[in-house]
């Protein structure tokens, strides 16, 4: 059996040559945010360099796959479905196909609308990110499928 270390929990020092000016200028930021240690600090602008990187990565995807976007809102107080109508539109091409959308009337107020693609996984993940911006929406996700091999 091999021995596997596991590099996420290992913790490393480093140090950084840095322009005193720019370090003095960085302490006072995150003094004004109420962080007081610099180590912190740094890991969270690491962390969140990561995790950008990794959503770039995200949208670039161009494996086939399908996809089911939902989006729950209140009609009294939004034009989602308006919203959404234009995003779909804007999102249709040869990359990303809109096979259908279902609008359901759950209560007086709310609605729930479920959508299925099917196209580069990137652009799926774009149209989940621009459905949960959309103004007036309550909650909104969506799901991957890899398609079946027939
Ligand atoms: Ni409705």
């Amino acid at each position: 059996m091999s021995q596997q270390s596991d590099t996420s929990k290992r913790t490393e020092t480093i140090s950084i040559r840095i322009d005193s000016g720019l370090l003095n200028a960085f302490d006072h930021k995150i003094e004004e945010k109420g962080v007081n240690n610099r180590s912190k600090a740094i890991k969270e602008l690491i962390t969140e360099f990561v995790a950008d990187s990794a959503s770039e990565q995200k949208y670039n995807s161009r494996v086939m796959r399908w996809g089911v976007i939902w989006t729950a809102f209140d009609h009294h107080k939004s034009n989602v479905p308006q919203q959404l109508i234009d995003l779909q539109h804007q999102f249709q091409s040869a990359r990303l196909e809109n096979i259908g959308s279902l609008h359901f009337h759950v209560d007086k107020r709310h609605c729930l609308e479920v959508t299925i693609v099917k196209g580069e996984e990137g652009f799926i993940h774009r149209l989940i990110d621009e459905t949960r911006s959309l103004q007036g929406t309550k909650h909104s996700g969506g799901s991957l499928i890899v398609p079946p091999d027939l």
